[in-house]
């Protein structure tokens, strides 16, 4: 391994960092404005990457981050070390996360950094009950007044249950639980805290506790019934809570939360190629992207082919994302943009940097999982478990061999104005398509803006 003097300079500043967490430990006053980075993007970095201005206290904080990353070697904490510091972290206050995604985009990989943390309450995607319920036939309405409804009763329900008020959900489980118990919430086995005493009060046996956690079904068969009213202390219990959904289109809809001062609500939108999202919703959703299959089998486009959903994909992508970059003062602090490739190849670097912004500690727990699921990984019994898997690291670009190039060219130029703005290249050839040494993601920093 080649270390270079920025190494020996990081390892000092890490143990300067060890006696400050000790110090730390022993302080119970929140932490406060690290550096004055202020409302601009901290342009200025010193050839480290550190940003220059910070105090020494500042440079420690960085410093015990690299400490804690000094297992994956010296390249990586070089050439990926965060950039940016983050002006608050008070893990004292009550954080609400929403993870706002799309289908295919690797929401589940990132619902479970939060989903692993013990100190987080976490629910999978509660906002199917809404939309099973107010819109039935359509995955995603293109009428106005049936997209406002359904949003206004989301953004009711999501306030809900942040402040663990699970019965709000009741309303939208059919049938409609009795006695506050119900076996039809979806995806129930996809939340630890759900799955787990005092939720889960099953006898168990010796190793059935991780099976329940480990596999979704096996958790609804043995935990019986979901007691809503459990769920709910136990939501109050837990210091954060975080929610995964794909059914909120863009940012703009979440306003009115994010601007609630009682909510303390922050936003991680995840963003994918949306050459990869096509790709993998052609293997998963077999009906709706039919004509897409047909066209990769015969080599030719069907002339109804239905470029709306890729549309809607690139186009709600587009606006939140515009939305973000142009910082409106109702967004600071509260909106991380996360490219779901960035993640794929650095695992750990991305998470640190998701919870620093949130302002959370980064749980040991959170930090085993990923290296168990990720290329990390050794134990391939262990990776195979997790659906989440099948999707993540390794397969993030894997799109370039499953998408003909006359597919690849024909959803890239309905998507031109998108990919520019996520950095995301446009391929010429089959060959540069191919060629997975190339790569099609540009290097860039997506700074959450204080
Ligand atoms: C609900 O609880 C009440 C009282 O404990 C009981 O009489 C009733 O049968 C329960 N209803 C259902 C549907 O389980
Ligand atoms: C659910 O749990 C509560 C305790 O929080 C208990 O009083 C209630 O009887 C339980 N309900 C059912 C249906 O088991
Ligand atoms: C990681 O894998 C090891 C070995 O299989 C296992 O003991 C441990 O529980 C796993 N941890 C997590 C968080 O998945
Ligand atoms: C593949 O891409 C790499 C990096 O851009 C390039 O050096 C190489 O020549 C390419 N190979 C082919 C066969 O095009």
């Amino acid at each position: 391994m080649q270390c270079s003097w920025k190494s020996v300079v990081l390892l000092a500043l890490a143990s300067i960092a060890i006696q400050y967490t000790a110090i730390r430990t022993f302080s119970t006053k929140p932490f406060n404005l690290l550096c004055s980075v202020g409302s601009n993007p901290p342009t200025e970095l010193a050839p480290t990457g550190h940003p220059v201005n910070c105090s020494l206290k500042d440079v420690t904080w960085l410093g015990r981050e690299t400490f804690e990353s000094s297992d994956r070697g010296c390249d990586e904490i070089l050439s990926h070390n965060s950039p940016f510091s983050f002006p608050s972290y008070n893990a004292n206050k009550r954080t609400h996360i929403l993870i706002l995604a799309t289908t295919r985009s690797g929401s589940s990989f990132v619902g479970q950094l939060f989903n692993q943390n013990p100190e987080v309450f976490y629910l999978f995607e509660p906002l199917y009950h809404v939309q099973l319920t107010l819109l039935p036939r359509l995955a995603q309405s293109r009428n106005l007044a049936e997209r406002r409804v359904m949003l206004g009763a989301a953004r009711d329900l999501l306030r809900s249950l942040y402040h663990c008020h699970l019965n709000s959900l009741e309303s939208y489980i059919r049938p409609r639980p009795a006695n506050h118990s119900t076996d039809k919430l979806f995806r129930r086995g996809a939340s630890r805290s759900l799955c787990s005493p005092p939720v889960c009060e099953a006898p168990l046996g010796p190793g059935e506790q991780s099976q329940v956690l480990a596999d979704e079904g096996e958790c609804v068969r043995k935990c019986g019934p979901l007691n809503v009213s459990l769920a709910a202390d136990t939501c109050r219990a837990k210091r954060h809570a975080a929610i995964k959904t794909v059914r909120i289109p863009q940012i703009n809809d979440l306003r009115a939360l994010i601007e609630d001062p009682r909510l303390n609500l922050k936003v991680v939108q995840l963003v994918r190629d949306p050459r990869g999202i096509l790709a993998s919703r052609i293997e998963t959703f077999r009906d709706t992207y039919r004509l897409w299959r047909l066209w990769r089998a015969t080599g030719r486009r069907p002339h109804n082919l239905d470029l709306g959903q890729i549309n809607t994909v690139c186009e709600d992508f587009r606006r939140s994302v515009s939305t973000g970059l142009a910082r409106p003062a109702w967004l600071r602090g509260r909106y991380m943009l996360l490219r779901y490739e960035d993640l794929a190849r650095f695992p750990l670097q991305k998470t640190r940097e998701l919870y620093s912004f949130l302002g959370l500690v980064l749980d040991h727990s959170v930090k085993d999982w990923i290296i168990n699921n990720t290329r990390g990984s050794s134990d391939l019994s262990a990776r195979q478990k997790f659906t989440t898997v099948r999707d993540s690291a390794a397969n993030a670009e894997n799109w370039r061999v499953k998408l003909s190039f006359d597919m690849v060219v024909y959803t890239q130029t309905a998507c031109q104005p998108l990919l520019e703005l996520l950095g995301y290249k446009t391929v010429f050839s089959p060959r540069e398509l191919r060629n997975l040494s190339h790569s099609l993601v540009e290097d860039r920093t997506f700074l959450p803006f204080f």
